[in-house]
Order: C-alpha cells, then sequence, then structure tokens
C-alpha cells in the first residue's frame, strides 16, 4: 500500500493541506453517509504516551466513522514502556497488523526511530516539538468563520511551544500573518524565526501583548504549563501579564474570535469571560478535531 506520513505541516504540500481540510468541511457539511465507507476494512492503532481527551475521542471515532477498525494500545502495559521490546520492534511489528498508527509521544526523535521500521503511515498526535492534527482544526475553524485563512491577522498569545511551531508552519503553508506575543525566555529564537521566515512563515514577534493584538482577527492560547513542562510556578509569574482577557480581546478586530486548543486554565491564559463569551470559537474548534481527523487519515492511506 502507498501510503504518507502526517508529522509536520511544514512536510507536506499546501495544495494537499489545502485538500485536507476542503474535504473534513464537505464531509461535515454533507454527512456521515457520504463517507462512512471510505477506508473499509483497514484498520488503525493509536497510542499515546502523554494523556488525551480530544485526541483520542477524535481518532476512536474517525476512524470508526471511516469504515475503520480501530485498535487503541495503551502504552503503559506494553514491552516497549517497561523495558523489555524496543520501540523500532513494536512498530515493525504493528506493520503487520494495522494500516496506519497515530503515536502521542514526549520526545520528537522517536518519529525518527519509529519511520525508520514502519511500512505504515504515521500521524503526529502531539510531540514536544509540535502538534499538527490540532492546528488542522485550527485551520478548519478559521476558514468555516471567515472563508479563507489566506491573509488573516493571527495572534498566538504565551509561551512558544509545540502548538505554536505548528501554527508557524500553517502560516507558510496558508498564507496568513501570524504574531507572537511571549514573554522574555519563552519566545521563538532569533535562530528559528529566521529559519521559518525562509520557508515562508510571515511572523512578527511581540513582548507587548495588547501592541500585538491590535486589529487581529484571531487571538489564540495555550496552557502556560504543557504536558512535560517543570517550573509551573516561574512560568505562570513570567506568563502573568499574557493571559487573554475582554480588555485584551478589545484590542482585535470587532469580529475577532477566540480559539484555544484545550483543554484550559480558566483563569490564568483565559478567562471564563472569553472563553464562554460569544467570540470563542473554540468549541467549535474542538469539534472539527473529528472532522479533520478523518480526512487527514483518509489522506494518509491515499483514500481522500
Ligand atoms: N487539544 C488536544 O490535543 O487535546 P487533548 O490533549 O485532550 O487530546
Ligand atoms: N501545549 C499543550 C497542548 C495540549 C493539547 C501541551 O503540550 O500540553
Amino acid at each position: 500500500m502507498t501510503f504518507k506520513h502526517f508529522i509536520d505541516i511544514d512536510q507536506i504540500s499546501a495544495q494537499d493541506l489545502t485538500a485536507i481540510i476542503n474535504t473534513a468541511i464537505a464531509w461535515k457539511q454533507a454527512g456521515l453517509a457520504s463517507h462512512n465507507s471510505q477506508c473499509a476494512g483497514l484498520s488503525l492503532a493509536t497510542l499515546f504516551e502523554k494523556p488525551s481527551t480530544r485526541t483520542r475521542i477524535s481518532f476512536n471515532l474517525a476512524a470508526q466513522q471511516l469504515g475503520m477498525y480501530l485498535v487503541e494500545l495503551d502504552a503503559e502495559t506494553m514491552h516497549f514502556k517497561q523495558g523489555k521490546e524496543t520501540l523500532q520492534d513494536t512498530a515493525r511489528m504493528l506493520n503487520g497488523f494495522v494500516d496506519a498508527l497515530m503515536y502521542r509521544t514526549d520526545k520528537v526523535a522517536k518519529f525518527d526511530a519509529l519511520c525508520a521500521q514502519l511500512t505504515i503511515p504515521l500521524i503526529n498526535g502531539l510531540s514536544d516539538h509540535s502538534h499538527p492534527c490540532q492546528i488542522m482544526a485550527d485551520i478548519m475553524t478559521v476558514t468555516e468563520r471567515f472563508g479563507t485563512a489566506k491573509d488573516r491577522k493571527v495572534l498566538w498569545i504565551g509561551d512558544y511551544n509545540n502548538v505554536a511551531r505548528s501554527w508557524c508552519h500553517a502560516s507558510a503553508k496558508f498564507g496568513f500573518e501570524l504574531r507572537l506575543a511571549s514573554p522574555e525566555g519563552y519566545a521563538m529564537t532569533d535562530t528559528e524565526a529566521e529559519t521559518l521566515r525562509a520557508t515562508g512563515a510571515d511572523i512578527h514577534r511581540f513582548h507587548d501583548p495588547a501592541e500585538a493584538a491590535k486589529n487581529v482577527e484571531i487571538i489564540n492560547t495555550d496552557v502556560w504549563v504543557s504536558m512535560g513542562d517543570s517550573h509551573a510556578d516561574a512560568r505562570a509569574q513570567a506568563l502573568k501579564d499574557y493571559q487573554v482577557n475582554t480588555a485584551l480581546m478589545q484590542q482585535a478586530a470587532r469580529n475577532a474570535i477566540f480559539l484555544h486548543c484545550l483543554p484550559a486554565n480558566r483563569g490564568q491564559e483565559v478567562t471564563s469571560e472569553v472563553l464562554d463569551g460569544t467570540q470563542s470559537a473554540a468549541w467549535q474548534q474542538a469539534e472539527n478535531r473529528l472532522h479533520v481527523q478523518k480526512a487527514i487519515l483518509a489522506w494518509c492511506v491515499n483514500r481522500l
């Protein structure tokens, strides 16, 4: 079977990414009957080495709604987690059982170890480096709300983390302006900014959140302490002026929306007033994980 990995947005053509978004929107509008045998007979394994709610639910349902068989693996009770088998041998064995693997891990280097063995597509369900499936749902949500992601003005507020990095990759592929407002010590490095700009990412870095938020159409944030981060108190102290609240939303365009990949820590990076308010698209964004996951899965196994 020919297949494609879905590991990072910067490794996939703009044409393919757009096809995934358009398919997700079309399938969502047309309903289940339009695609419920799209991947019939194929199998997906999901493997989580970090907690998950949305990614777990959406991949489980996505596979089933495409007519796939699903195996949800419990990393903690597998031999590789107990040092009894290598991750590489685990991957090699999976080739014989399933047609795709979705994997959430703590270390991006593990993708390379897996890819050396896999003859089936690998889907990145989040690593310390990036979270591409999330940003595809975010782009889908922006497309539904504004017609296109192209030429939008997007603000990322918070530390430069895995989710922020995938937003940068998306800026280059979908053609939008991305502002990043981060405190000293938690921002993108100059070297990474140069590398990203060379790929076409339209990124602008700020320290002042209010200045960065002026006239943006999308305000986007994430928890101050990601899974695996240490020094929670120091992070909260450094990020305390980077909360998305009503005052910050008022700096943005009148029709601006608020995005958050969730889970949210209410009262830290966002107030309940904003998360539950009329400008919040976070719940639509969460639902879109399901729709976009289906299109990503189908793309990976050449059934799009
Ligand atoms: N946004 C996201 O990936 O959520 P989960 O960690 O719950 O999967
Ligand atoms: N940056 C967060 C995203 C969670 C979906 C984390 O890695 O924990």
